[in-house]
This record gives structure tokens, sequence and C-alpha cells, in this order.
């Protein structure tokens, strides 16, 4: 049977089997059982730098260090869906997926509009909820819809995989999961119905001035 939406799923974190991975993978039990597509990629292994502010992009469309932040944007212009998820490094996300994130949301020139969004994060301890608002505000100007669960979505643990302990993280994951396919679901439906809300021409100014 055709799936019905793609997620692309961004992980963060550098350890193989670590708590992020056992996030997704609650979210990827939910997603087989509603016939969702979804493809997941490990960042936090990777070596990649930051933005270099050298507005290449802004006539190509693309970024001009050519790694996986390129290969990632292709992806996620077919989207319909993304999750980013973040282990909490120093009450923050992680360096790698913010070097990441920040030169793939710079410098695509494609309409992210009504693609959902959805943020993840694990700790041991603390930093759950700054992490998680920072990882929100790439949807919050992109004209995404984020989808949310019955609690912020963290997942609790320190060595890979000890989340697995943590029932409520998990199941906080599956209902995020289920309200994301719901979200995507009722978008189609209204893009169908309706098509897409109006926009406008883009006003740009620093801080006020042209
Ligand atoms: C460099 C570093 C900084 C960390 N900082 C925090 C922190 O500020 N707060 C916290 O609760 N856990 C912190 N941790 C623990 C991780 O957030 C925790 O182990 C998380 O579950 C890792 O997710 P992962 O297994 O998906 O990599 C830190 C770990 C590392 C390696």
């Amino acid at each position: 049977m055709e799936k019905r939406f793609k997620v692309l799923m961004i992980n963060g974190s550098p350890r193989k089997s670590g708590n992020i991975t056992l996030a997704f993978s609650e979210m990827k039990t939910v997603f087989d059982g509603l016939n969702v597509e979804y493809e997941d990629i490990r960042l936090g292994n990777k070596i990649i730098r930051g933005c270099l502010a050298c507005e290449t992009c802004r006539s190509t469309g693309k970024c001009v260090i050519d790694d996986v932040v390129n290969e990632i944007a292709v992806k996620f212009e077919q989207a319909d869906g993304l999750v980013i998820g973040s282990p909490v490094y120093y009450g923050s996300a992680n360096g790698t997926l913010m070097s990441a994130l920040q030169r793939l949301f710079y410098s695509i020139h494609f309409d992210t509009s009504l693609k959902v969004g959805a943020s993840v994060v694990s700790a041991r301890r603390s930093g759950c909820t700054a992490t998680f608002d920072e990882l929100n505000k790439f949807f919050t100007l992109s004209n995404m819809p984020v989808a949310t669960s019955q609690y912020w979505n963290n997942i609790y643990g320190w060595d890979p995989g000890e989340g697995i302990e943590d029932d409520e993280g998990r199941q906080v994951m599956r209902v995020l999961a289920r309200n994301m396919v719901f979200l995507m679901e009722s978008i189609a439906l209204g893009k169908e119905k309706n098509g897409l809300p109006d926009t406008e021409d883009r006003v740009w100014t620093n801080f006020t001035r042209q």
C-alpha cells in the first residue's frame, strides 16, 4: 500500500543507540501502524561546521558548504513533516545539530508552509524545556504548524537507551506521533478543500529600517 505521508527525522545525537534514537523508535512504531513513511538521519556523529554568513545561498538556494545539510534540504522539500531531536548539552540543543539546522533553514528557498514540525529532546536531568523551545523556533518562523503531545516532548536518561525506563516520556512520544499524523492528514484535507491561505509579499526590515 502506498504510504500516505513522508516524515524526515533528524537526530542530533552522536550516539548510535541513544535516548533520542529510542524516542524516535517510539514514534516510528506509530508511523508504521498509520502507514507513514519516514527517514531517519543521525547527524551527531558527523563533522558539520556552522554558518559562514557568506550569503551565497541567497542566490543559489543551497549552502556553499556542500555536505549532508544540502542532502537534507532535498529530503525536507519532499517531506510532509520534520522531526528534530536533540540531546540536551549544557542546557541547550547540541552543537552539531544547531550548526546543521541554522545552515539548513537559512539556505533553503523552497516553501516550508504547512509542513508539520515536531521537536524531541533527551536529558539526564535538566534543560529540556529550554532546548525544546530552541528547536521549535525553527518551525515557528517557517509557517510550520508544530505538533504537540500531552506533555513537553522530553525523554529522560543518561546512558544510551536508558530512556526505556521512562514510561511517561515514551508515551509522550507515541501521542506526539499520532497527533503529528492527524495534523498532516487535516492539513492535506484542508488544502484539498480550501487551498492554501493567501500569502503576502514579504516585508523585510532591519529592525525598522528598510
Ligand atoms: C557534552 C554533554 C553535555 C550534557 N549536558 C546536559 C545538561 O545540560 N543537562 C542534562 O540533563 N543532561 C546533559 N547531558 C546528558 C545528555 O543530555 C543525556 O545523556 C541524553 O540522554 C543523551 O541523549 P542521546 O543518548 O540521544 O545522545 C549532557 C551530555 C553531554 C555529552
